[in-house]
């Protein structure tokens, strides 16, 4: 099948920009922002013009390298990844992404960084698609097992956007669907609009329907009601940082599905590149989780909902502990959500 390419970031053949698929526009235009510095490339990813763990990861690379383009110097290094570090603090790609350009380039001469470190973005964007497409197999054999077993079509229930947008294509949580439903799979999926940015209402049934897999659209508190009425026969879901422990942190509400799925025995995976995995952190309490603008919650469609002074908490990630999840998806194959499970899929890792 075709890739499920939604072009959600183009590097321009010049190497002068790159062009962005604005998603604070969809699903009513598809408007395009072309980025041409790291200050461009920051505050698309703050704005949520460009979001989702892997896309933030690419699209700060290429800020790097645009940020170079200007100036290579040692002090335009640091000051181009400082700043797109701290556009968005929870994804571990992004810090990933900066400092693989970092590490890539820095011995270099600098006349020689810029090219370097495009060249290095570029490679960032095609490991995506190609991570995605690995990692989708691996799911797809979870769906095919599940669908031996169950009632056709299969319900999968996802939560947020880790579809095709939020990546340079396939998606993560959606790679296996795309692949099941390519495959003549029947299958349907419940999509959580996932307040307050409603990146399920907006960007999940978007893609769904542009690949034209059959979805239907709930409220984020009725994906329990709909596991415990045993109407969900799968969650599936992306991930933003996963921690050595295989603790996942991922949109509010991913911890709540979990609940709900365990005590309803719905079987649950998270689907994570290897890019999301932060080997740094022993569990998911140290995991920075950003807390965004009081007004995404109050003023969700340009009306208040609450009184004026209301406070208001936005958290806009949750951390669910590996022992709720059956397993972690990755592009080297399906493992226990535990340290032992990471550590023999990726024994490079298992020991630093
Ligand atoms: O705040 P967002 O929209 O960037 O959050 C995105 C998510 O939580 C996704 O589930 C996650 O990044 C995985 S994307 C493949």
């Amino acid at each position: 099948m075709h890739i499920p390419d939604l072009q959600t970031l183009r590097p321009s053949p010049a190497r002068d920009r790159v062009e962005i698929l604005d998603q604070t526009r969809l699903p009513h235009a598809r408007v395009t922002v072309s980025l041409a510095t790291a200050t461009d490339a920051a505050q698309a990813i703050r704005t949520m013009q460009v979001r989702g763990a892997p896309l933030i990861g690419a699209t700060a690379a290429f800020g790097l390298a645009l940020a170079l383009r200007g100036d290579a110097s040692e002090r335009s290094l640091a000051e181009a990844h400082a700043l797109l570090l701290a556009a968005r603090p929870t994804a571990v790609n992004l810090r990933w992404a900066l400092d693989r350009v970092r590490v890539r380039v820095a011995p270099l001469a600098t006349p020689k960084r810029a090219s370097a470190a495009w060249d290095e973005a570029q490679a960032i964007a095609g490991e995506d698609i190609a991570t995605n497409r690995a990692l989708g197999e691996h799911g797809l054999r979870v769906i095919e097992t599940l669908v031996a077993q169950k009632e056709q079509p299969l319900q999968i229930l996802t939560h947020c956007n880790a579809g095709a947008l939020a990546t340079l294509g396939w998606g993560t949580a959606t790679a296996p669907i795309y692949l099941a439903h390519g495959a003549g799979i029947p299958l349907h999926v419940w999509v959580s609009e996932t307040r307050p940015r409603l990146q399920g209402a907006r960007l999940t049934a978007w893609e769904l329907r542009a690949h034209g897999v059959p979805h239907t659209l709930i409220v984020d508190a009725a994906g329990a009601a709909l596991m415990r009425q045993r109407r969900v026969d799968l969650v599936l879901v992306g991930a933003d940082r996963v921690t050595r422990n295989g603790d996942v942190c991922n949109k509010i509400g991913t911890y709540e599905k979990a609940l709900a799925a365990r005590d309803n025995a719905v079987p649950m995976y998270a689907a994570v590149p290897s890019t999301t995995i932060d080997w740094t952190l022993a569990d998911g309490d140290d995991v920075p989780i950003e807390e965004r603008d009081a007004a995404e919650v109050l003023v969700p469609g340009g009306e208040p909902i609450a009184p004026d002074g209301t406070h208001v908490a936005n958290p806009a990630f949750d951390i669910t502990p590996g022992r709720l999840l059956t397993g972690l998806i990755t592009e080297r194959g399906v493992c226990a959500a535990t340290s032992a499970g990471l550590a023999a899929l990726f024994p490079e890792h298992a020991h630093g």
